[in-house]
């Protein structure tokens, strides 16, 4: 499918401001890849569609779920804001027919991040985070960190806001981000 036919589609699945959020995502990779040196194409792609299940209803979910076999973990269950980006790497292949395991990893890893990450997981997950509409609090240091070349500081400054807001709410925590976090400031010591 060509990236102007996965737009057409895109704009079935989700509201307009979530839309434009894709299309920002989707051009900040762009960015990202440029500076970083990942793949410009499969960046543009993930996250042009890395949001796309993030309004299924239930009972989508629940399709899906039975459908591809997914085995959601318990945070994630019941709970679209964390199970949107796992549903999401089905839905880009049955939908928009990407195959790629690259592109569906970046989609499916983009809200929680997880150990190692490929460099197009990072892209994603920062440029989920950084695109131009964003504007809460530390973004710009975030911004700044990313466009300067300090990828990993980016990404440990945010998934530590991350946890600390988490604590903060007294909201559980994946432990997906977690590792994430670890992993990075361990390699950095
Ligand atoms: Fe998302
Ligand atoms: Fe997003």
């Amino acid at each position: 499918m060509k990236y102007e036919q996965m737009k057409e589609k895109l704009k079935e699945m989700l509201p307009e401001r979530r839309l434009q959020h894709s299309f920002n995502v989707s051009k900040c990779a762009v960015e990202l890849s440029k500076i970083y040196g990942c793949d410009e194409n499969k960046a543009k792609i993930a996250g042009l569609l890395h949001d796309c299940a993030k309004y299924f209803t239930d009972e989508q979910v629940e399709d899906c779920i039975k459908k591809f076999n997914i085995k959601l973990d318990h945070l994630e269950e019941n709970n679209i804001a964390l199970s949107h980006s796992v549903i999401g790497s089905y839905i880009v292949k049955e939908v928009f027919n990407v195959e790629d395991k690259e592109i569906t990893d970046a989609i499916k890893y983009h809200t929680t991040g997880k150990e190692n990450m490929s460099l197009l997981e990072k892209v994603i997950y920062i440029a989920d985070l950084i695109e131009e509409d964003r504007n809460f609090s530390g973004v710009k240091e975030l911004r700044d960190l990313t466009y300067e070349g300090k990828l990993e500081e980016a990404l440990l400054m945010s998934f530590n806001n991350t946890i600390k807001f988490v604590i903060d709410n007294n909201q559980l925590i994946h432990s997906r981000t977690v590792k994430a976090r670890n992993y990075i400031l361990s390699k950095s010591m």
